[in-house]
This record gives C-alpha cells, sequence and structure tokens, in this order.
C-alpha cells in the first residue's frame, strides 16, 4: 500500500523550496534525450541517463512506498492469532504476506536507483525515513481489519493505479502486480465489514466505530492539499505523478460514498453530500495539524510500530545469516565441480 502521495518531502522542500527540473551538473544532450523520452510517454530505464533529481525523487518516493508496505503488516498482523474463523485467518494472513511482498519488490525497485536495500532499512529503523501515517493508528476491534481493507487498501488502489504508468519502468511493472492484489484486499476487507453488518447490534456498532475512527485520517493518506504540495508540479512533469493529491481524494471519496450506503455506515462529515454543480461529493475540512504530527512522529503507535519492526529485523538476523551461508555453501560446491 499507501503513503501519503507516496512522497513525503524533505523539511526543506516542506518548506516550499523548488525543485529544478534541470540536473545540477547538467549535462545538456542526456537532459534533452531524457526529457523526449518523458514527453513520448517512453519508460526510463536503470540504465538510462536521468537527472539527479529524478533519481532523489523516485528513491525517495519508491522506499517510502516499501517501508509502507512493511509496516503495514503491523498493525493487522496484530490480528492474525485473534481471527474469528479459520476463513478469515487464512484470508488475512495472505493478506499480510501479500504486504510483505510487496515491500520486497518496491525495494528491488529501488536498489536499481543505486541504493542497497541495507540502507534503505537502516534510515527506516533509525526514524530518518518515512512511511504512511496511515500505520501509526492502533486497530482496537477485529471490524479495524475489515475498514483497513475497504478503506486503506481502497485509497491505496486509487493512488497507486496511475503508478503503473509511471515513467520509471521498474517501479512502473511493481505496481501492475501490486495492484492486482491490492484489489483482493480492499474487497476482502468490504466482505468482511458486510458480513458484520448482516450480524448483532453490537457487531454493527463494531463496524461503526472503526469506520468513525478511520475514515478522516484516510482521507489525509492522499497527501496535503495541492496548494501545500511543492513538489507535484513537477512529479507530473516527470511522469512520476499522474493525477493530484486532491483530485484523486475527491475520486476516492466519489467511490466510496456509495459503498457505505450498501454497507449500511455512516460515513462520520456532516458536510459530506453530493453537489450537482461539481458533479461530485464535497467533504468538510481535512484535520492537517494531525496529519504532520502523525508524519513527524507523534501519532497514537509511531514508537511501538517502529519498536516491532526493528525486533523483527533482528529476530529475522538467522534467517538471512541461514540464506548467505547456504548461497555461499552451493558457489563453493559449484567452483569445485567446474574446477
Ligand atoms: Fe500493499
Ligand atoms: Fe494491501
Amino acid at each position: 500500500m499507501y503513503t501519503q502521495a507516496l512522497d513525503i518531502p524533505e523539511p526543506r522542500q516542506q518548506a516550499g523550496e523548488a525543485v529544478s527540473t534541470i540536473a545540477e551538473g547538467c549535462d545538456l544532450p542526456r537532459q534533452a534525450q531524457f526529457d523526449t523520452k518523458i514527453d513520448s510517454d517512453r519508460k526510463i530505464e536503470p540504465q538510462d541517463w536521468m537527472p539527479d533529481a529524478y533519481r532523489r525523487t523516485l528513491l525517495r518516493q519508491i522506499s517510502q512506498h516499501a517501508h509502507s508496505e512493511i509496516v503495514g503488516m503491523v498493525p493487522e498482523g496484530n490480528w492474525i492469532s485473534r481471527a474469528p474463523s479459520l476463513k478469515r485467518k487464512a484470508i488475512l494472513l495472505a493478506k499480510v504476506q501479500d504486504e510483505g511482498g510487496h515491500g520486497l519488490y518496491l525495494y528491488s525497485a529501488a536498489e536499481t536507483l543505486g541504493t542497497g536495500r541495507d540502507s534503505m532499512l537502516a534510515a527506516l529503523h533509525s526514524g530518518k525515513a518515512k512511511y504512511s501515517s496511515i500505520f501509526n493508528y492502533p486497530t482496537l476491534t477485529w471490524a479495524d481489519v475489515g475498514t483497513i481493507g475497504w478503506l486503506v487498501d481502497g485509497a491505496a488502489i486509487m493512488n497507486q493505479v496511475p503508478i503503473c504508468r509511471c515513467s520509471y519502468g521498474p517501479y512502473a511493472r511493481a505496481m501492475i502486480r501490486i495492484c492486482k492484489e491490492e484489489s483482493f484486499h480492499q474487497r476482502q476487507g468490504f466482505d468482511n465489514l458486510l458480513t458484520m453488518m448482516k450480524g448483532t447490534s453490537a457487531q454493527r456498532e463494531m463496524v461503526q466505530d472503526a469506520v468513525n475512527r478511520w475514515w478522516w485520517p484516510v482521507l489525509a493518506m492522499f497527501g496535503p492539499p495541492d496548494t501545500d504540495s511543492p513538489n507535484s508540479a513537477l512529479g507530473m512533469r516527470w511522469g512520476i505523478k499522474r493525477i493530484s493529491n486532491d483530485d484523486l481524494r475527491q475520486k476516492f471519496v466519489d467511490a466510496t460514498v456509495p459503498q457505505a450506503k450498501i454497507l449500511g455506515v455512516t460515513l462520520p462529515d456532516a458536510e459530506l453530500k453530493w453537489n450537482d454543480a461539481r458533479g461530485h461529493y464535497d467533504y468538510g475540512p481535512i484535520d492537517w495539524d494531525e496529519f504532520w504530527a502523525v508524519v513527524n512522529g507523534n501519532g497514537p503507535c509511531n514508537r511501538e510500530r517502529l519498536a516491532t519492526r526493528v525486533k523483527a529485523h533482528a529476530d529475522g538476523q538467522w534467517v538471512r545469516d541461514a540464506a548467505l551461508a547456504h548461497a555461499d555453501r552451493k558457489r563453493a560446491r559449484e567452483m569445485k565441480e567446474a574446477a
């Protein structure tokens, strides 16, 4: 899944500093070739020349995206041992495993830009690198698992389908596979909630409570308003970003309101109503102070999530050691046989 607009800028860029489309130490003929490729909607591949700022922007976006996938395993992973039936447990296991796979595709895509996985993970574990703020909210009941699938994965699909057409080949190709799996994630979440809504009044209340808690953080996932997104125009120019944060958010609201009606839940926004003139739903103001507080480390679960991730990495050291030892032995055996 999921980051807020898949690219939270560095602090100096938050302050509104523009990034030039012309690279430092620019090589004009190669820059012209690069621009032609972008203009004709051809893919940029790892061996191609690219401006430094394009490489840096992609690396930040893809690594934030990869981090979000693997941290996203944590809030739902909490519920695997407490799933209410064997069927739901199998579905949740498959989903959480998919998210781990998404992280792997994306780290591989990011590595093609010249940065190693170890350094990306070190940046995540030290708190330097960002991941989606949505995973810093708690999963209090089983209805949270369904709501994450329905709303969080639903928002991820909105965000990620346009990235299948991203100008950078390895990222675009990874996203095609990821989007297919995200679609299953969204549907299992909706199905989970629909089952609960047909159950007892306590189950229905549980769903409504989860939707009340997740709705606003999910809308914030699309990232700051277009007026406060200094990098968006450049991302559009480079074919990394295809649809603006506000337009994606609007598409998500328009798609989700009818689904909420089918479920029979109320979305917690008194200002949410159809606007005939615009041909869209209007919605109330988003609390951006809360969003930035969570992004900057002060959400309800930031410390807990990072500590769990760091522990998982340390606990998995023996697996990495064993895989490396096996690869070394295999290589030695092959060399001996070839000799
Ligand atoms: Fe994912
Ligand atoms: Fe997902």
